[in-house]
């Protein structure tokens, strides 16, 4: 996969650009989760934030995942990216796949609230708002730091 090698860094920064969109939808819904809980079954404000989670899911948080995947998949084909006894680049691709995880329980969860059948707490979406800035630290720390 030698021709990666000069498109490399262009490769890298819209790996990062992706990262950034995925990372402000994954952060922004279940902030609208929280919210949701607050207002009544069938109530028009209700019915508001089902249209915002839509379009929150479907325009940024599922294309900005497939970019990020799509782009990172591009980096590790690059010859001399990866170093596969690093394990660093283990710990990365772990906390990603639980990051892919997450996104995947946001889609369930937003499909709970659009059929009106959410019964978690609004502090279950509130410690869930956590995961990705955590995962994230980590992931930022291993990619810049490689402590191991
Ligand atoms: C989805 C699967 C992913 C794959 C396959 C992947 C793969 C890669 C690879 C191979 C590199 C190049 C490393 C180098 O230049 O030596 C890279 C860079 C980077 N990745 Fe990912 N990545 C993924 C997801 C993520 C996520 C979710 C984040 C952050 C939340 C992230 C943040 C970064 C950053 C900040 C860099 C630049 C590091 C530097 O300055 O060299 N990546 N990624």
């Amino acid at each position: 996969m030698s021709f990666l090698l000069p498109l490399y860094p262009w490769i890298k920064a819209l790996h990062v650009i992706a990262v950034i969109a995925w990372m402000a939808g994954l952060l922004y819904l279940p902030r609208l989760f929280v919210y949701h809980c607050d207002v009544p079954r069938g109530s028009a404000e209700s019915e508001r934030f089902k249209v915002m989670e839509r379009r929150l899911l479907k325009q940024i948080i599922n294309p900005a995942m497939i970019a990020t995947w799509t782009f990172g998949i591009l980096l590790v084909l690059t010859p001399g990216i990866i170093n596969w006894s690093a394990g660093w680049w283990h710990v990365k691709l772990a906390m990603v796949l639980l990051l892919t995880g997450f996104h995947g329980a946001l889609s369930r969860w937003r499909r709970d609230f659009l059929e009106d059948r959410n019964r978690r707490p609004q502090r279950f979406y509130r410690i869930a708002n956590e995961v990705p800035t955590l995962l994230v630290i980590v992931i930022v720390v291993m990619v810049v730091v490689r402590p191991f």
